[in-house]
């Protein structure tokens, strides 16, 4: 085929007869067919289509005015015909061409944007509740359902309210066995009406909140006090220099040792279960009288004896007894209308019972093996 057959006229190319028609069209499409083969993006289709169908300069404008307006009368119906069919042609090839190209771009846009959904996300790991917030919470629950309201108080104490107003003056023997941490300063000032400023301590039990509760508040007290508190032990499997406690103090017109017995015994079986059984041991604290030890059947052996509970069947749990009036002097409460008790519960050693952790400092540790078995 030549250079341009279209800028010429069919005259001009020698083309006389309908054969010479049908042969020279043929070539134009041929010539098309190649082009359009060889077209792959959308802008070398848009050029296609401007040259062959672009109404100013496109090959089928320059036929129509270069073979079709100048031929002979008896080659112009076939001409025009050759055209049309050309033209039909033409388009329905670009329009079939270009529904291919788009189709391509879509697929290859669609593969690029394609989440990998295979990818594996960050992981966030769900912490768990510490073993003895677990415990806090559940005496915390056993304690609501009777009628005690929580309060917590300071950790900084002035030797009064940690040691005398609980009935223990300076030189008791029973300061010897609470190891106190004092502090460097600030001093306590004149340590309510007592001669001479004495240094502030960290409290080594939470009774200090007895005497704070009920300072200000007239019976009934029903409260429970949760805390840590601090004494000057060398850490080992059964010590700590920090602990954990929960006091609790009930103080009511006609409260009798039976009302603390049962309260003692509901405490230890919703705890430790409906199983297990409780004594009472006599003991002593200058706070309390009498004073009491509770014990319950061992939970490792049921009562049998093992060498959790040394083969005796029992286990210490907490001390407790009823509130000595001495305390109420220091309160302004008339200890001969009103009567309570009060109880100590270490929350570490019943921690340890329940779940039977045998070395104190692993609730210190943040070691997450650990604190995994209690999720
Ligand atoms: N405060 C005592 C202790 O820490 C425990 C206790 C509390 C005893 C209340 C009796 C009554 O050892």
């Amino acid at each position: 085929m030549e250079i341009n057959p279209t800028a010429k006229t069919l005259a001009e190319q020698g083309v006389t007869d309908a054969a010479g028609v049908v042969r020279l069209f043929d070539d134009v499409k041929r010539q098309f067919g190649a082009e359009l083969e060889a077209k792959q993006s959308v802008s070398q289709w848009e050029e296609l289509r401007n040259a062959w169908i672009g109404r100013k300069s496109g090959a089928l404008t320059r036929i129509t005015e270069n073979w079709l307006k100048p031929s002979p009368p008896e080659l112009k119906r076939a001409v025009g015909q050759a055209l049309n069919e050309l033209k039909a042609h033409v388009e329905a090839a670009l329009e079939e061409r270009r529904a291919a190209i788009q189709a391509a771009a879509d697929q290859a846009a669609l593969a690029r944007e394609r989440e990998d959904l295979s990818l594996s996300g960050v992981v966030r790991p769900l912490g768990s509740r510490h073993p003895l917030r677990q415990t806090f919470e559940e005496i915390e629950r056993i304690f609501l359902s009777l009628g005690y309201s929580v309060v917590a108080g300071p950790e900084m104490e002035t030797p009064y309210y940690n040691f005398e107003a609980l009935n223990i003056p300076e030189h008791h023997p029973a300061r010897d066995n609470m190891d106190t941490f004092y502090m460097a300063g600030p001093f306590a000032e004149g340590a309510q009406g007592k001669p001479g400023a004495s240094p502030l301590l960290l409290r080594t039990h939470t009774s200090p909140m007895q005497v704070r509760t009920m300072e200000k508040q007239q019976p009934p007290v029903r409260i429970i006090v949760r805390g840590k508190v601090y004494r000057r032990d060398n850490p080992d499997a059964t010590h700590g220099f920090i602990f954990h406690q929960i006091e609790g103090l009930a103080v009511d017109t006609d409260i009798t040792f039976c009302d603390f017995k049962g309260t003692v015994e509901y405490f230890v079986r919703e705890f430790l279960g409906p199983k297990v059984k409780t004594r009472l041991r006599p003991s002593y604290f200058p706070f309390t009288e009498p004073s009491v030890e509770v014990d319950a059947t061992c939970v490792f052996c049921g009562g049998k004896g093992c060498n959790v509970c040394k083969q005796s069947g029992w286990i210490e749990l907490f001390g407790a007894g009823m509130v000595d009036p001495a305390v109420y002097g220091f309160v302004n409460y008339d200890p001969k209308k009103y009567s309570g008790f009060a109880f100590g519960l270490g929350v570490e050693r019943l921690t340890q019972l329940k779940y039977n952790i045998n070395d104190l400092q692993l609730y210190f540790q943040n070691d997450v093996r650990f604190l995994r078995q209690f999720a």
